[in-house]
Protein backbone atom coordinates (compact mmCIF):
# COMPACT_ATOMS: atom_id res chain seq x y z
CA UNK A 1 0.00 0.00 0.00
CA UNK A 2 1.14 3.74 -0.99
CA UNK A 3 1.09 5.89 2.26
CA UNK A 4 0.14 9.75 2.09
CA UNK A 5 0.88 12.57 4.40
CA UNK A 6 -2.98 12.68 5.51
CA UNK A 7 -3.00 9.10 6.35
CA UNK A 8 -0.19 9.34 8.97
CA UNK A 9 -1.41 12.74 10.25
CA UNK A 10 -4.98 11.37 11.04
CA UNK A 11 -3.20 8.00 12.69
CA UNK A 12 -1.37 10.67 14.82
CA UNK A 13 -4.52 12.40 15.91
CA UNK A 14 -5.01 9.53 18.35
CA UNK A 15 -2.13 10.40 19.85
CA UNK A 16 -3.15 12.34 23.30
CA UNK A 17 -0.90 14.62 24.92
CA UNK A 18 -1.77 13.32 28.73
CA UNK A 19 -1.09 16.43 30.30
CA UNK A 20 -2.61 18.80 27.77
CA UNK A 21 -5.65 16.29 27.09
CA UNK A 22 -5.13 17.29 23.25
CA UNK A 23 -3.94 15.28 20.44
CA UNK A 24 -0.58 16.16 19.53
CA UNK A 25 -1.30 17.06 16.29
CA UNK A 26 -4.02 19.65 16.84
CA UNK A 27 -1.37 20.65 19.76
CA UNK A 28 1.00 21.60 16.55
CA UNK A 29 3.73 18.97 18.09
CA UNK A 30 4.23 17.33 14.53
CA UNK A 31 6.50 19.28 12.60
CA UNK A 32 6.00 19.38 8.87
CA UNK A 33 9.11 17.80 8.00
CA UNK A 34 7.53 14.80 7.64
CA UNK A 35 8.80 12.07 4.53
CA UNK A 36 7.79 8.98 3.07
CA UNK A 37 9.72 7.14 1.29
CA UNK A 38 8.14 3.63 0.66
CA UNK A 39 7.22 1.99 3.53
CA UNK A 40 10.04 4.06 5.67
CA UNK A 41 7.94 7.39 7.74
CA UNK A 42 10.38 9.81 9.37
CA UNK A 43 9.26 13.32 11.31
CA UNK A 44 10.10 15.67 14.14
CA UNK A 45 8.12 15.76 17.50
CA UNK A 46 8.79 19.51 18.68
CA UNK A 47 8.74 19.45 22.61
CA UNK A 48 9.60 22.75 24.33
CA UNK A 49 12.63 21.14 26.69
CA UNK A 50 15.19 18.60 25.09
CA UNK A 51 14.48 16.47 28.58
CA UNK A 52 10.86 16.62 28.46
CA UNK A 53 9.46 13.51 30.25
CA UNK A 54 7.24 12.72 27.83
CA UNK A 55 9.45 12.03 24.93
CA UNK A 56 9.84 8.16 25.02
CA UNK A 57 6.03 7.42 25.77
CA UNK A 58 4.83 9.57 23.17
CA UNK A 59 7.04 8.42 20.31
CA UNK A 60 6.28 5.10 21.49
CA UNK A 61 2.45 6.39 20.82
CA UNK A 62 3.10 7.44 17.95
CA UNK A 63 4.98 4.15 16.78
CA UNK A 64 2.10 2.35 17.91
CA UNK A 65 -0.62 4.80 16.05
CA UNK A 66 1.26 4.38 12.88
CA UNK A 67 1.19 0.88 13.04
CA UNK A 68 -2.22 0.49 14.28
CA UNK A 69 -3.83 2.67 11.72
CA UNK A 70 -1.57 2.95 8.78
CA UNK A 71 0.17 -0.35 8.10
CA UNK A 72 1.54 -2.40 10.80
CA UNK A 73 4.88 -3.04 8.46
CA UNK A 74 5.59 0.60 8.31
CA UNK A 75 8.82 1.22 9.09
CA UNK A 76 8.73 3.99 12.04
CA UNK A 77 10.52 2.30 15.09
CA UNK A 78 14.00 4.89 15.19
CA UNK A 79 12.37 7.76 12.83
CA UNK A 80 10.62 10.44 15.25
CA UNK A 81 13.16 13.15 16.03
CA UNK A 82 12.57 15.28 18.24
CA UNK A 83 13.10 19.53 17.99
CA UNK A 84 12.93 21.76 20.30
CA UNK A 85 11.06 24.72 20.30
CA UNK A 86 13.52 28.07 19.74
CA UNK A 87 13.09 30.22 23.01
CA UNK A 88 11.00 33.59 21.98
CA UNK A 89 13.40 36.17 21.71
CA UNK A 90 13.65 37.71 24.65
CA UNK A 91 11.71 41.25 24.96
CA UNK A 92 13.98 44.45 24.96
CA UNK A 93 12.96 45.38 28.38
CA UNK A 94 15.70 48.20 28.97
CA UNK A 95 14.53 51.33 27.48
CA UNK A 96 17.38 53.50 26.06
CA UNK A 97 20.24 50.43 25.73
CA UNK A 98 22.02 52.51 24.43
CA UNK A 99 22.95 55.34 27.34
CA UNK A 100 25.42 54.45 30.07
CA UNK A 101 24.15 56.48 32.86
CA UNK A 102 21.47 57.94 33.01
CA UNK A 103 21.67 60.96 35.82
CA UNK A 104 18.48 63.10 37.78
CA UNK A 105 18.93 65.95 38.63
CA UNK A 106 16.32 66.96 41.28
CA UNK A 107 15.13 69.05 44.06
CA UNK A 108 12.56 69.02 47.13
CA UNK A 109 12.16 73.32 46.82
CA UNK A 110 11.61 74.71 43.15
CA UNK A 111 13.89 78.00 42.09
CA UNK A 112 16.80 75.96 43.71
CA UNK A 113 19.04 76.33 40.25
CA UNK A 114 18.15 72.65 39.15
CA UNK A 115 17.94 73.57 35.31
CA UNK A 116 20.96 75.64 35.66
CA UNK A 117 23.23 73.48 37.22
CA UNK A 118 21.93 70.60 35.01
CA UNK A 119 22.25 72.49 32.03
CA UNK A 120 25.77 73.81 32.77
CA UNK A 121 27.05 70.07 34.33
CA UNK A 122 25.59 68.98 30.77
CA UNK A 123 28.08 71.36 28.90
CA UNK A 124 30.84 70.67 31.33
CA UNK A 125 30.74 66.94 30.69
CA UNK A 126 30.62 67.30 27.60
CA UNK A 127 33.98 69.83 27.09
CA UNK A 128 35.43 66.75 29.49
CA UNK A 129 35.40 64.55 26.47
CA UNK A 130 31.92 62.69 27.14
CA UNK A 131 28.86 62.09 25.14
CA UNK A 132 25.78 63.75 26.70
CA UNK A 133 22.16 64.02 26.51
CA UNK A 134 19.85 66.34 27.94
CA UNK A 135 16.10 65.56 28.82
CA UNK A 136 13.76 67.91 29.94
CA UNK A 137 11.46 66.34 32.09
CA UNK A 138 9.97 69.42 33.65
CA UNK A 139 6.57 68.73 31.20
CA UNK A 140 5.04 72.13 32.67
CA UNK A 141 7.76 74.70 32.91
CA UNK A 142 10.55 73.95 30.63
CA UNK A 143 14.16 75.91 30.81
CA UNK A 144 16.00 74.02 28.39
CA UNK A 145 15.38 76.02 25.14
CA UNK A 146 15.65 79.23 26.79
CA UNK A 147 19.13 78.21 28.98
CA UNK A 148 20.52 76.88 25.61
CA UNK A 149 18.79 79.36 23.13
CA UNK A 150 17.07 77.06 21.03
CA UNK A 151 13.49 78.26 21.63
CA UNK A 152 13.13 77.99 17.76
CA UNK A 153 14.15 74.43 17.03
CA UNK A 154 11.80 72.20 16.08
CA UNK A 155 13.36 68.71 16.08
CA UNK A 156 12.72 66.39 13.06
CA UNK A 157 11.09 62.88 12.49
CA UNK A 158 13.34 60.38 11.02
CA UNK A 159 12.52 56.81 10.11
CA UNK A 160 15.31 54.83 11.44
CA UNK A 161 14.61 50.91 11.66
CA UNK A 162 10.69 51.65 10.20
CA UNK A 163 10.30 53.35 13.48
CA UNK A 164 9.66 57.25 13.94
CA UNK A 165 12.51 58.93 16.18
CA UNK A 166 12.95 62.29 16.92
CA UNK A 167 15.99 63.67 16.49
CA UNK A 168 17.38 65.37 19.39
CA UNK A 169 18.52 69.26 18.88
CA UNK A 170 22.37 69.72 19.53
CA UNK A 171 24.03 72.63 20.75
CA UNK A 172 27.61 72.73 22.82
CA UNK A 173 27.99 69.42 22.21
CA UNK A 174 24.56 68.22 24.16
CA UNK A 175 22.13 66.51 22.72
CA UNK A 176 18.19 67.65 24.37
CA UNK A 177 14.74 67.30 24.34
CA UNK A 178 12.05 69.18 25.71
CA UNK A 179 8.19 69.36 25.56
CA UNK A 180 9.32 73.02 24.80
CA UNK A 181 10.02 72.36 21.52
CA UNK A 182 6.57 70.86 20.72
CA UNK A 183 4.00 73.03 22.41
CA UNK A 184 3.79 76.45 23.76
CA UNK A 185 4.64 76.00 27.28
CA UNK A 186 1.22 77.80 28.21
CA UNK A 187 -0.61 75.02 26.18
CA UNK A 188 0.72 72.26 28.31
CA UNK A 189 -0.43 73.61 31.65
CA UNK A 190 -3.91 73.15 30.75
CA UNK A 191 -2.44 69.19 30.07
CA UNK A 192 -3.79 66.64 32.23
CA UNK A 193 -1.40 64.40 34.33
CA UNK A 194 -1.62 61.36 31.94
CA UNK A 195 -0.80 63.57 29.04
CA UNK A 196 2.16 64.84 30.79
CA UNK A 197 3.06 61.31 31.41
CA UNK A 198 2.98 60.47 27.53
CA UNK A 199 4.79 63.51 26.41
CA UNK A 200 8.07 62.18 28.95
CA UNK A 201 8.03 58.97 27.93
CA UNK A 202 8.14 59.49 23.98
CA UNK A 203 10.57 62.10 24.51
CA UNK A 204 12.69 59.10 25.90
CA UNK A 205 11.59 56.23 23.68
CA UNK A 206 11.12 57.70 20.51
CA UNK A 207 14.24 60.24 20.52
CA UNK A 208 17.08 59.06 18.49
CA UNK A 209 19.44 59.30 21.46
CA UNK A 210 22.24 57.43 20.31
CA UNK A 211 25.42 56.31 22.28
CA UNK A 212 25.45 58.09 25.21
CA UNK A 213 27.47 58.25 27.97
CA UNK A 214 25.70 60.64 29.98
CA UNK A 215 21.92 61.24 29.85
CA UNK A 216 20.89 63.49 32.63
CA UNK A 217 17.27 64.69 33.50
CA UNK A 218 16.38 68.26 34.43
CA UNK A 219 13.06 67.29 36.66
CA UNK A 220 10.28 69.10 37.40
CA UNK A 221 10.48 70.70 41.56
CA UNK A 222 9.44 68.12 44.56
CA UNK A 223 7.50 64.91 43.73
CA UNK A 224 5.17 64.54 41.34
CA UNK A 225 3.71 62.02 38.59
CA UNK A 226 6.49 62.78 36.03
CA UNK A 227 9.01 61.06 38.58
CA UNK A 228 7.40 58.47 39.42
CA UNK A 229 6.64 57.93 35.54
CA UNK A 230 10.66 58.33 34.97
CA UNK A 231 11.38 55.60 37.61
CA UNK A 232 9.03 53.35 36.00
CA UNK A 233 10.22 53.72 32.69
CA UNK A 234 13.89 53.51 32.46
CA UNK A 235 16.56 52.64 35.03
CA UNK A 236 17.98 55.93 36.69
CA UNK A 237 22.06 55.21 37.21
CA UNK A 238 21.51 57.55 40.06
CA UNK A 239 20.22 60.75 41.82
CA UNK A 240 22.07 64.66 41.92
CA UNK A 241 19.75 66.66 44.61
CA UNK A 242 20.35 70.36 44.08
CA UNK A 243 19.37 72.65 47.58
CA UNK A 244 20.28 76.07 48.47
CA UNK A 245 21.77 76.59 51.78
CA UNK A 246 18.44 78.06 53.64
CA UNK A 247 16.40 75.66 56.11
CA UNK A 248 13.56 76.30 53.83
CA UNK A 249 15.37 74.58 50.95
CA UNK A 250 17.35 71.70 53.19
CA UNK A 251 14.04 70.92 54.71
CA UNK A 252 12.93 69.77 51.05
CA UNK A 253 16.25 68.48 50.11
CA UNK A 254 15.49 66.08 52.85
CA UNK A 255 12.47 65.27 51.12
CA UNK A 256 14.13 64.61 47.84
CA UNK A 257 16.74 62.68 49.00
CA UNK A 258 14.05 60.48 51.06
CA UNK A 259 12.14 59.73 47.75
CA UNK A 260 15.10 58.62 45.45
CA UNK A 261 15.87 56.41 48.47
CA UNK A 262 12.54 54.89 49.90
CA UNK A 263 11.85 50.98 49.01
CA UNK A 264 9.90 51.15 46.38
CA UNK A 265 11.77 53.75 44.44
CA UNK A 266 15.52 53.15 45.20
CA UNK A 267 17.60 54.73 42.97
CA UNK A 268 21.14 55.57 44.69
CA UNK A 269 21.65 58.95 45.15
CA UNK A 270 25.15 60.40 44.00
CA UNK A 271 25.19 63.19 46.21
CA UNK A 272 24.09 67.01 46.80
CA UNK A 273 24.88 70.18 45.41
CA UNK A 274 24.74 73.20 47.63
CA UNK A 275 23.71 76.08 44.65
CA UNK A 276 24.19 79.78 45.73
CA UNK A 277 26.54 78.63 47.96
CA UNK A 278 27.52 82.72 48.74
CA UNK A 279 27.08 85.54 46.17
CA UNK A 280 30.54 86.75 44.62
CA UNK A 281 30.39 89.88 43.13
CA UNK A 282 32.37 89.93 39.76
CA UNK A 283 34.26 93.17 40.99
CA UNK A 284 35.51 91.95 44.34
CA UNK A 285 36.23 87.97 42.67
CA UNK A 286 37.99 87.00 45.82
CA UNK A 287 34.95 88.45 48.71
CA UNK A 288 32.14 85.86 49.88
CA UNK A 289 29.26 86.82 50.86
CA UNK A 290 26.98 84.01 52.43
CA UNK A 291 23.51 85.40 52.27
CA UNK A 292 21.48 82.41 52.44
CA UNK A 293 23.46 81.15 55.31
CA UNK A 294 26.92 79.31 55.48
CA UNK A 295 27.13 75.80 54.61
CA UNK A 296 23.76 74.62 54.69
CA UNK A 297 24.25 71.95 52.03
CA UNK A 298 27.09 70.70 52.87
CA UNK A 299 26.59 70.26 56.63
CA UNK A 300 23.09 68.28 55.10
CA UNK A 301 25.35 65.94 52.98
CA UNK A 302 27.32 65.17 56.10
CA UNK A 303 24.00 65.08 58.01
CA UNK A 304 22.82 62.57 55.64
CA UNK A 305 25.75 60.58 54.47
CA UNK A 306 25.92 61.08 51.36
CA UNK A 307 28.50 62.92 49.26
CA UNK A 308 28.80 66.76 48.57
CA UNK A 309 29.40 67.13 45.03
CA UNK A 310 29.73 70.92 45.22
CA UNK A 311 29.09 74.41 46.40
CA UNK A 312 28.16 76.74 43.49
CA UNK A 313 28.09 80.59 44.63
CA UNK A 314 25.66 83.54 43.05
CA UNK A 315 27.53 85.03 40.13
CA UNK A 316 25.74 87.61 37.66
CA UNK A 317 27.29 85.36 34.87
CA UNK A 318 25.17 82.32 35.52
CA UNK A 319 21.97 84.18 35.75
CA UNK A 320 22.80 85.95 32.75
CA UNK A 321 24.15 83.03 31.01
CA UNK A 322 20.69 81.02 32.10
CA UNK A 323 18.61 83.72 30.09
CA UNK A 324 20.77 84.41 27.27
CA UNK A 325 21.47 80.61 26.26
CA UNK A 326 25.41 80.52 26.81
CA UNK A 327 25.67 78.21 30.07
CA UNK A 328 28.35 79.80 32.03
CA UNK A 329 30.20 76.20 32.34
CA UNK A 330 31.24 77.20 28.38
CA UNK A 331 33.59 79.96 29.74
CA UNK A 332 36.23 77.27 31.11
CA UNK A 333 38.90 79.42 31.89
CA UNK A 334 36.93 81.20 34.41
CA UNK A 335 35.79 80.54 38.36
CA UNK A 336 32.45 79.28 37.51
CA UNK A 337 33.91 77.14 34.26
CA UNK A 338 36.11 75.63 36.74
CA UNK A 339 33.84 74.88 39.38
CA UNK A 340 31.06 73.28 37.15
CA UNK A 341 34.38 71.37 35.34
CA UNK A 342 34.98 70.15 39.07
CA UNK A 343 31.46 69.13 39.44
CA UNK A 344 31.42 67.27 36.55
CA UNK A 345 34.15 65.46 37.50
CA UNK A 346 32.73 64.58 41.02
CA UNK A 347 29.89 63.56 39.14
CA UNK A 348 31.79 61.00 36.93
CA UNK A 349 33.83 59.72 39.95
CA UNK A 350 30.85 59.09 41.95
CA UNK A 351 28.93 57.05 38.88
CA UNK A 352 31.88 54.93 38.62
CA UNK A 353 31.95 54.12 42.24
CA UNK A 354 28.92 53.07 42.32
CA UNK A 355 28.43 50.88 38.74
CA UNK A 356 31.57 49.50 40.11
CA UNK A 357 29.50 48.41 43.75
CA UNK A 358 26.16 48.39 42.63
CA UNK A 359 23.59 46.60 40.05
CA UNK A 360 21.95 48.68 37.62
CA UNK A 361 19.18 50.18 39.00
CA UNK A 362 15.42 48.48 38.49
CA UNK A 363 12.74 50.04 36.80
CA UNK A 364 9.93 50.53 39.20
CA UNK A 365 7.17 48.37 38.45
CA UNK A 366 3.37 49.52 37.54
CA UNK A 367 0.85 48.48 40.14
CA UNK A 368 -1.72 48.16 38.46
N1 LIG B 1 24.39 80.00 41.04
C1 LIG B 1 23.57 80.90 40.50
N2 LIG B 1 23.96 82.18 40.32
C2 LIG B 1 23.12 83.07 39.78
N3 LIG B 1 21.90 82.81 39.37
C3 LIG B 1 21.46 81.54 39.51
C4 LIG B 1 22.26 80.52 40.05
N4 LIG B 1 21.56 79.36 40.05
C5 LIG B 1 20.38 79.65 39.51
N5 LIG B 1 20.30 80.95 39.18
C6 LIG B 1 19.15 81.65 38.60
O1 LIG B 1 18.02 81.37 39.41
C7 LIG B 1 16.87 81.20 38.63
C8 LIG B 1 16.22 79.84 38.93
O2 LIG B 1 17.11 78.83 38.50
P1 LIG B 1 16.61 77.52 37.77
O3 LIG B 1 15.58 77.83 36.75
O4 LIG B 1 17.82 76.80 37.34
O5 LIG B 1 15.95 76.78 39.00
P2 LIG B 1 15.10 75.43 39.01
O6 LIG B 1 15.40 74.76 40.29
O7 LIG B 1 15.31 74.68 37.77
O8 LIG B 1 13.63 76.02 39.02
P3 LIG B 1 12.25 75.19 38.85
O9 LIG B 1 12.02 74.52 40.16
O10 LIG B 1 11.27 76.23 38.50
O11 LIG B 1 12.51 74.20 37.75
C9 LIG B 1 17.30 81.36 37.19
O12 LIG B 1 17.06 82.66 36.75
C10 LIG B 1 18.80 81.12 37.23
O13 LIG B 1 19.49 81.81 36.23
MG1 LIG C 1 13.92 73.95 36.36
Amino acid sequence: MEYYPNLILDALKHVVHPGKGKDIVSLGMVEDDLRIDGKRISFSLLFDRANDPLIGSLKKACVKAIHSYVDEEADIEGNIYVKVKPKAKPVETKALPSVKNIIAVASGKGGVGKSTITSNLAVALAKAGYTVGLLDADIFGPSVPIMFQTEDARPVLEKIEGKDKIIPVEKYGVKMLSIGYFVNPDDALIWRGSMATNAIRQLINDGNWGELDYLLLDLPPGTSDIHLTLVQTISITGAVVVTTPQNVALADAVKGVSMFKSKNINVPVLGLVENMAWFTPAELPENKYYIFGKDGGKTLAEKLQVPLLGQIPIVQSIREGGDNGEPAALNEASIIGLAFADLAQKVVERVELRNAAMPETKIVEIKK
